[in-house]
């Protein structure tokens, strides 16, 4: 007994030196437990470790694929046991990979063969397994019972990472964020128990999970509840003539006020740039002639007028902003880009900050011979279902009307090497935001996250006012860190 303890304890100690003998640790303990892994460089671990983000990959020490809740404990036992830090994977569209875990060395739990979506006929709430992809999920529930949940525009995006952090799309001005229709979640903890959590039980992880999941357990079964898919929606666009600063400045300083007092609940849009365009994109729940309606103050102030106009049935819909053929998406998954994307959420912009952006724009950004967009989200307003949640009801710390009037994503993609002067350029735009602004009136997605903040400041602009709450739950969930990456929550000191 006293032996065994011993030679437990050297083995330990050896692996905690030595990466070579953590992984032969757990690569023993996870087949003891009897564990599906992928061998090494097998056919299936390449395909496992791919990330969206190319500019961006890591080596785990191991790659766990259950199929089962016990197959996801057993991997959460074996990675607390020999100190390996663990991280969940399920759609691996993390900016900065760390579905990985964001660095190299840690066990991953590649979740995407757990891709189950069942609709409870009666209650209407969906039972989604973690692994599965947005299209997939949405396919399914339409199939089901013609039932939708809000979420964004990409079919291969994981539905774990997503809803567990936001999930902002075309449907959020009308119906809020992925996670605001997440009812309950089964999670394996930090000491490989399972917990549910919901409105009444386990309510303080319940609070975090929904805003900063990644932190706390790793969730094996997903409750979503479910609205009625409409049968009829329409997409739409307005260019904008945005040629310069002055246009740029006249065109936004219009569509904010629009933006925080009269835009309709059921319009829900985005202006796209990027080296030859700048355009509203939007989708109306309604048909076309209401919307003509419902757009046509808006397009009065902007002088522009509707194109593309086209009604669609709901799964067409999701086609449409999907650019792509396929969308019920299942494994195995190869698309990826090499790309550097930083975010933002700010109030409506004083009119000196929207004249440094505007400069920018035009003289940095279109000059920029690089793949560029900047996407700017109609996100927040007096009629947004996003910014009618409270405050406090889970840890997304964006629900303010005013002070979270636009989310942002600034996106440069490089075929090849990503070049080393490439991240001024972004950098750059955003500091023209956020020099003007306070801290309450800017903050940062880490559903688009920036892996070149360090982890103190990661934490301060993802999370704010929510931050010292989410570190007392980490530390009561998972007060050693078993599921670390390197912007993860820390948990609050003693
Ligand atoms: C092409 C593309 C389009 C996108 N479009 C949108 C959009 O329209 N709207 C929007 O809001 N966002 C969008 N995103 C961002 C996307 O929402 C985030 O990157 C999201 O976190 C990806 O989730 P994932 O499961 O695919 O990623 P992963 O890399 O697998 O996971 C992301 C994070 O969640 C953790 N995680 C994964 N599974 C679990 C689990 N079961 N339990 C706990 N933690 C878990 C991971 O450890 C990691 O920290 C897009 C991203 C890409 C690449
Ligand atoms: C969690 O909830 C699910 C679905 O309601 C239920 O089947 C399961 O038994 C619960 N598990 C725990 C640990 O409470
Ligand atoms: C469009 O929708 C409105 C409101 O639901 C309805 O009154 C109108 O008849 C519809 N128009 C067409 C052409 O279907
Ligand atoms: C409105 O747009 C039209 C066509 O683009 C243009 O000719 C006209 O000058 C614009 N009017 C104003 C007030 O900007
Ligand atoms: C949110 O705040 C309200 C009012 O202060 C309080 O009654 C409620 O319990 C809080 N909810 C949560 C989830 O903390
Ligand atoms: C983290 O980044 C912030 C903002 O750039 C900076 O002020 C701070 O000094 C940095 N902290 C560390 C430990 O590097
Ligand atoms: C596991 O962790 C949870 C949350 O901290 C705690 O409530 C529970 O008692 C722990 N279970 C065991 C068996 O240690």
């Amino acid at each position: 007994m006293w032996l065994a303890f011993a030679l437990s304890t050297v083995a330990v100690a050896l692996a905690a030196a030595n990466p070579h003998a953590k992984r032969a640790a757990i690569d023993d303990c996870l087949k003891a437990a009897k564990v599906p892994v992928d061998a090494k460089n097998s056919a299936d671990w390449n395909v496992d470790v791919h990330t969206y983000n190319q500019r961006l990959l890591y080596t785990p020490a191991a790659i766990v694929v259950p199929t089962t809740v016990e197959h996801i404990q057993a991997a959460v036992s074996c990675a607390a046991k020999v100190g390996v830090k663990v991280n969940p994977k399920s759609g691996g569209h993390s900016y900065a990979s760390f579905g990985l875990g964001g660095e190299n060395g840690h066990l991953v739990v590649q979740l995407d063969r757990m891709d189950q979506v069942t609709l409870d006929p009666v209650t209407q709430i969906a039972t989604v397994q973690p692994g599965a992809r947005l299209g997939h999920v949405a396919t399914l529930l339409y199939k089901q019972g013609k039932r939708a949940f809000s979420h964004g525009t990409c079919p291969g995006v994981g539905v774990s990472g997503h809803s567990l952090h936001g999930g902002f799309g075309f449907s959020s001005h009308t119906h809020g964020l992925a996670l605001d229709w997440i009812a309950g979640a089964t999670v394996v903890l930090a000491n490989a128990t399972v917990v549910n959590a919901s409105e009444t039980e386990n309510q303080d992880l319940f609070w975090a999970l929904r805003g900063s999941g990644s932190n706390f357990g790793i969730v094996a079964s997903f409750r979503f509840k479910t609205f009625a898919a409409p049968s009829l929606v329409t997409t739409f666009e307005v260019n904008l003539a945005w040629n310069d600063a002055s246009a740029i400045v006249g065109g936004w300083g219009r569509l904010q006020d629009w933006l925080k007092a009269d835009m309709p609940e059921e319009l829900n849009m985005r202006v796209l740039g990027n080296g030859y365009q700048t355009q509203l994109q939007g989708l109306y729940y309604g048909n076309s002639s209401t919307l003509k309606t419902a757009a046509q103050p808006l397009l009065d102030k902007l002088n522009s007028t509707l194109s593309n106009v086209k009604e669609f049935g709901w799964m067409e819909a999701f086609g449409n902003y999907a650019y792509s053929q396929e969308i019920d998406i299942t494994r195995p998954y190869k698309q990826g880009e090499t790309f550097y994307s930083k975010s933002l959420v700010t109030s409506a912009l004083p009119a000196n900050v929207l004249k440094n952006v505007a400069d920018y724009w035009v003289k940095k950004a279109r000059s920029n011979r690089r793949s560029w967009y900047i996407i700017i989200d109609m996100f927040g307003g007096a009629n947004s279902a996003i910014t009618k949640v409270p405050a406090n009801a889970t840890s997304f710390a964006y629900r303010d009307p005013e002070r979270n009037l636009f989310l942002y994503e600034f996106y440069d993609t490089a075929f090849g090497t990503y070049p080393a002067d490439g991240f001024d350029f972004l950098n750059g735009w955003v500091k023209t935001f956020t020099d003007g602004l306070d801290t309450t009136q800017w903050g940062m997605y880490i559903n688009y996250a920036d892996p070149l903040l360090n982890r103190t400041e990661a934490q301060n602009v993802y999370y704010r006012q929510n931050l010292p709450r989410l570190k007392q739950v980490k530390k009561q969930f998972d007060p050693t860190e078993v599921f670390y990456y390197p912007q993860g929550v820390e948990p609050a000191k003693p």
